[in-house]
C-alpha cells in the first residue's frame, strides 16, 4: 500500500523540517567547535600515527600521518582521540563508529598491533610512546581506517544465520530449556566486528574460501540451537577442505576478541561434531 502526503502538507512540513535540521546542525557544529575547557592540568601531548589512504588520490601511496593530542583535553579511549582529531584538526580523517560502547562493532581497527574496538581501547597515557593505528589487516581499504566488509558479510550470509524450522509450534513461540539456552552463551554476544577473522593467518591467505572464525562461530551458534531443524544441512556445508578445516587452532582469534569470546573453541566443537557423524 503506498501512502503520500498532499503537496500542500508537504510544502508546510519541509520548511519546518529544514529549520529544525538547520538548528540541530548548527548546535552540533557549535559543540564540535567549542573551545577546549581547561582542566587545569599541564599538557600531556601524545603522538598518534594514523594510516591514511585516499582512493581519490590513487598515485599517492598509503602512509602514516602524525597527529598530536593533549590527553588532558581528550576522553580516555582511542576513539575519543580519533573524534577529537577529526573535529578539531583534520576533518578528512575517515573511520567508522556509531555506538561508542562496544555494541555496534563499527570501530574495529588495529591499534598498536592488536585488532580491537577503538571505543573500548584505553589510550596508553605514556606520552613518550606514540600510538600507531591501522585499519583491520589484510582487508581491501575503502579509505583511511575503513575496511571493505563486503566479503565478510557475504560469508556471514552464506551460513544462513536465522532460525530454520518448518514446524513452528501451534501456539506462541519456540521454547527452549534453560540448559539449551545456555549453550548459546559466548556466541550470541558476537557483534561481528571482524577483529578475530582479520587476525587469523588462515583467513589472511585463504579468505576467498575459508569462512574465518567469526562466521564459523555463528555457524556453530545455529548448529547448537535446540530450536533449529537444519543442523545436519548446516554441518554438511562445512564438510569440505576449505570452509572450516583451514583452521589450525592457533587461537589468534580468541586472543584478540574485544568481547572476550572464544571462536576457536566453537570451531573445535564443530570439528568434534563432524568427526562424530
Ligand atoms: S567473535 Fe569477537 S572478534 Fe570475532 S567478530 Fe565476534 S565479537 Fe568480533
Ligand atoms: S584458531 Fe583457527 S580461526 Fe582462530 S586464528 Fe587460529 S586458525 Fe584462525
Ligand atoms: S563505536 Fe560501536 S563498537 Fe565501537
Amino acid at each position: 500500500m503506498s501512502f503520500s502526503l498532499p503537496s500542500k502538507a508537504l510544502s508546510t512540513i519541509t520548511p519546518n523540517l529544514r529549520r529544525q535540521s538547520t538548528r540541530l546542525f548548527s548546535s552540533t557544529q557549535k559543540a564540535c567547535q567549542a573551545e577546549p575547557v581547561s582542566t587545569g592540568k599541564p599538557e600531556l601531548v601524545k603522538e598518534f600515527k594514523i594510516y591514511r589512504w585516499n582512493p581519490d588520490e590513487p598515485t599517492k601511496k598509503p602512509h602514516l600521518q602524525s597527529y598530536h593530542v593533549d590527553l588532558n583535553q581528550c576522553g580516555p579511549m582511542v576513539l575519543d582521540a580519533l573524534i577529537k582529531i577529526k573535529n578539531e584538526v583534520d576533518p578528512t580523517l575517515t573511520f567508522r563508529r556509531s555506538c561508542r560502547e562496544g555494541i555496534c562493532g563499527s570501530c574495529a581497527m588495529n591499534i598498536d598491533g592488536q585488532n580491537t574496538l577503538a571505543c573500548l581501547c584505553r589510550i596508553d597515557r605514556n606520552a613518550g610512546k606514540n600510538s600507531k593505528i591501522y585499519p583491520l589487516p589484510h582487508m581491501y581499504i575503502v579509505k583511511d581506517l575503513v575496511p571493505d566488509m563486503t566479503l565478510f558479510y557475504k560469508q556471514y550470509k552464506s551460513i544462513q544465520p536465522w532460525l530454520q524450522n518448518d514446524n513452528p509450534p501451534e501456539k506462541g513461540e519456540f521454547l527452549q530449556s534453560p540448559e539449551d539456552r545456555k549453550k548459546l552463551d559466548g556466541m550470541y554476544e558476537c557483534i561481528l566486528c571482524a577483529c578475530c577473522s582479520t587476525s587469523c593467518p588462515s583467513y589472511w591467505w585463504n579468505q576467498d574460501e575459508y569462512l574465518g572464525p567469526a562466521t564459523l562461530m555463528q555457524a556453530y551458534r545455529w548448529i547448537a540451537d535446540s530450536r533449529d531443524a537444519n543442523k545436519e544441512q548446516r554441518k554438511e556445508k562445512l564438510q569440505n577442505e576449505m570452509s572450516m578445516y583451514r583452521c589450525h587452532t592457533i587461537f589468534n582469534c580468541s586472543r584478540t576478541c574485544p568481547k572476550g569470546l572464544n571462536p576457536a573453541e566453537a570451531i573445535a566443537k564443530i570439528k568434534l561434531e563432524l568427526a562424530a557423524d
